[in-house]
């Protein structure tokens, strides 16, 4: 009798069980896949959740699901590097919570805003991880002699920026010596600096002691200009009057070019935002506002600035606007970078913009 040499079942029967067995595999791997991918999303979240928790704890703070005061601090994200395919954000950021509760009783630290802004990167960058943001925003804030005020702007704001889901980078744009302050000049610096950055498409200019009170006024830009300090506490939450363009405005990278930027020769206070209001609607734009309910902002008190008296020019320069702004603006910007210096909660540019009558140096 020969020997039976077949050691498995015959050959279709055989074909099934590789079959089988592959399959089987396959779905091994699959549970495997999922319930990893399911403990690192959870372990992570658990983890950020409990630091960022620890943090507010220790400022005595809490992260709750009402806005009614500092929780409206808290943030969404995680900071490690988004995934490669993210769908655009949408219209509508679903982590805002309204109005909120802004007050200035108590100091607030650097330190203190930077421990409730974990997320935030290096020089005052974000980029929301679950979604691709619509715009990229730079915020950009004349500066001089500010600095607590710059602290409860940063302790307010990031929160506030973050949920609004926007891909942004705060530039601090310091006036250096003691020349009359020039605040148009300074937002001119601010965005020729942040362009040569990143490819930002937005630029909120906002004045850094003035706080939204409410996280749907959103810092980007609309088909028109916007104007967000719509109904500010110092005016008794209503417009001063309908051409008012001052606080806080957003014009993406297109309308500012396209007004040849702000005006560079407004020394002092006042007026400079008159001008640019004039530009605005000399170039054929109108001005998108948020409804005064959500427009709602705190201004910090302060007593008026050194160097910074009201510009007994401004009403004459305001009736030219018209003839000025073809030759005063972007086009002839000129300044001096003394230092860049990167703080984890923004980006600091010092700069010699001259005075009045006196050219920048170098
Ligand atoms: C000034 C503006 C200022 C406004 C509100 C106007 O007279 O020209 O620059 O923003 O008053 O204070």
């Amino acid at each position: 009798m020969g020997k039976n040499l077949t050691v498995g079942p015959p050959l279709p029967g055989r074909g099934l069980h590789v079959t089988c067995l592959a399959v089987m595999l396959l779905c091994g791997l699959h549970l495997t896949v999922t319930l990893l991918y399911y403990l690192d999303v959870h372990v992570y979240t658990g983890l950020m959740v409990r630091r960022v928790g620890s943090l507010l704890a220790k400022e005595g703070l809490s992260i709750a699901a009402n806005n009614t005061g500092p929780s409206s601090t808290a943030a969404p994200g995680r900071s490690r590097s988004p995934p490669l395919r993210l769908q655009p954000c949408p219209e509508t950021s679903p982590h805002l919570v309204g109005p909120l509760k802004i007050e200035f009783s108590q100091l607030v630290s650097l330190e203190g805003a930077k421990k409730i802004n974990p997320l935030v990167r290096e020089g005052g960058r974000f980029t929301p991880v679950e979604c691709t943001a619509l715009q990229k925003v730079a915020i950009i804030i004349p500066f001089r002699n500010r600095l607590q005020h710059l602290n409860y702007w940063l302790y307010y704001l990031h929160p506030i920026l973050q949920r609004q889901q926007l891909d942004y980078g705060v530039y601090v744009i310091n006036q250096h010596g003691e020349d009359t302050f020039n605040r148009a000049k300074l937002l001119n610096v601010g965005f020729t600096e942040a362009l040569k950055e990143y490819d930002y498409n937005c630029f909120v200019f906002s004045d850094v002691d003035l706080i939204p009170m409410d996280d749907r006024n959103i810092y980007k830009c609309y088909s028109q200009p916007r104007h967000l300090a719509v109904s500010m506490d110092k005016f008794g939450f209503r417009l001063p009057y309908n051409q008012y363009f001052g606080g806080i405005s957003a014009l993406s990278r297109e309308q500012h070019e396209k007004i040849n930027g702000f005006p560079n020769d407004y020394w002092g206070w006042g007026g400079e935002d008159d001008d640019i209001y004039n530009r605005i609607v000399f170039k054929g734009m109108s001005i998108s506002r948020p409804s005064n309910g959500i427009g709602k902002c705190r201004m910090i008190r302060h007593d008026r600035d050194k160097n910074n008296a009201p510009n007994p020019q401004r009403f004459n320069r305001i009736a030219r606007t018209r003839q000025t702004m073809e030759h005063d603006g972007l086009n002839s910007l000129k300044y001096k970078v003394l230092e860049v210096k990167k703080y984890p909660l923004y980006t600091y540019v010092d700069v010699d913009i001259g005075g009045p009558g006196r050219p920048p140096s170098g």
